[in-house]
């Protein structure tokens, strides 16, 4: 089967789907594999590195993809500012298209698919299971990003992270906030427990105390008699009066903060309100907030998807792309990821869909011209 890897055309996105390493190993496995000219550069994968891993660099999309049976991309298929067409439109019948297509918050998007009878299988759907784990392209992307986050607030703040005592004086160390302990949330906290900030972590699932102590956060505890957490282990969405007392026990560590980083979401929801206009207008003068959430209408009252804006003389960022700042590691692991998938769903370099496979039914979001993804089925209704 030929595997087509095309340039990322969307604004900002510096990564890959397949770094030379693993595309010689597909090959390997039996694998035509064509890569766009000029695809990886940006991650610091030069053609000259694709065509000594076996691959065929191609110019175009019309010819890199006339005729792959497998396209592997990092982001959702958009609108070729260059040429005016949309991605899909190069793509062929019945071809399977790997990617984050994010299906609960682009259904209209996989209908499209759908209706041109390409295959899809969305990395964001991957489910978060022990079988799954190296596959799983969520948190391989968000560990990277909660660690970017913290480089990216320390670079905005005046102030150093840790603790120094100089004949000069004795700077305190710099204390920062990290609402959700989730892949992104743990990695922010070891990232900036290691330059020598104070971190306090807050999330809703009690499960989660044990990990931010491990780690040597403090965590913010919110007593309730709700059980915030489903069956796999996710949190639950909340209600409007359970964000509120929550909103009033962090005031005064939001506040009090250098640094907030905001990194609470429930799969396929809209983002919590968890940092108010309020609480900014009262945290000090220089601080850094950072909204991971920003582009699922984020965390963050008043923060801008793709911009750093400075608001009461809070700078706040809201960056949705950390992981493509960390490209060369991004593209190594989402790699990683997706070949993993490959080598589960094919035999011999021929595709080997089990329909009824936990991970393929998770992922699975159109088949044979059909949205088969329940939750993406439920919203389209
Ligand atoms: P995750 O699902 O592992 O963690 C989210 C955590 O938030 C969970 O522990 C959950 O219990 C917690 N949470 C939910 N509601 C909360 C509340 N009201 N208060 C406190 N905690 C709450 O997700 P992951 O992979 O860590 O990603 C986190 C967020 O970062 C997501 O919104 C994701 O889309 C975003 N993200 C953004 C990136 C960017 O470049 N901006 C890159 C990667 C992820």
């Amino acid at each position: 089967m030929i595997i087509a890897v095309p340039k990322e055309i969307l604004p900002g996105e510096n990564r890959i789907a397949m770094v030379p390493d693993l595309v010689q190993k597909l090959i390997k496995e039996g694998f035509i594999v064509k890569v766009e000219k000029n695809a990886g550069i940006k991650a610091g994968f030069t053609d000259e590195m694709y065509i000594n891993a076996g691959a065929e660099v191609i110019k175009g999309l019309s010819d890199l993809y006339a005729e792959a049976d497998i396209i592997l991309k990092v982001q959702r298929p958009v609108e070729d500012k260059e040429s005016g067409k949309h991605e899909l439109d190069y793509l062929k019948k019945d071809s399977l298209l790997i990617t984050f297509l994010y299906p609960l918050y682009y259904p209209e998007l996989a209908e499209k698919c759908a209706s041109k009878n390409i295959n899809v299988i969305s990395m964001d759907q991957i489910p978060r299971t022990t079988l799954a784990q190296k596959m799983d392209a969520l948190s391989s992307q968000a560990n990277l990003a909660g660690y970017k986050s913290v480089i990216m607030c320390a670079n905005e703040l005046g102030k150093v992270f840790p603790l120094m005592m100089t004949a000069a004086g004795t700077i305190s160390p710099a204390k920062v906030v990290i609402m959700g302990a989730g892949v992104a949330g743990l990695q922010a906290l070891g990232t900036a427990k290691r330059l020598g900030a104070v971190v306090e972590v807050s999330d809703i699932r009690p499960s989660a105390k044990e990990e931010v102590q491990s780690l040597g956060g403090r965590f913010i505890e919110l007593k309730t008699d709700e059980n915030m957490q489903d069956s796999g282990g996710y949190a639950k969405e909340q209600s409007a009066e359970f964000l509120q007392k929550q909103k009033d026990l962090i005031f005064k560590h939001i506040t009090e903060a250098d640094i907030v980083i905001t990194t609470a979401l429930i799969p396929g929801k809209k983002a919590p309100i968890l940092v108010t206009e309020e609480m900014i207008k009262n945290m000090r003068k220089g601080s850094v907030v950072l909204d991971m959430a920003v582009e699922y209408g984020g965390n963050c009252e008043i923060s801008e998807c793709g911009k750093t804006v400075t608001k009461h003389g809070v700078r706040i960022i809201g960056e949705p792309n950390i992981p493509s700042f960390v490209a060369v590691n991004a593209s190594e692991l989402y790699s990683k990821n997706i070949f993993n998938l490959l080598m589960h769903i094919s035999k011999n370099a021929n595709l080997n869909l089990n329909i009824e496979d936990e991970i393929v039914k998770g992922s699975l979001i159109i088949f044979n011209g059909e949205i088969v993804h329940e939750r993406t089925k439920q919203l389209l209704k």
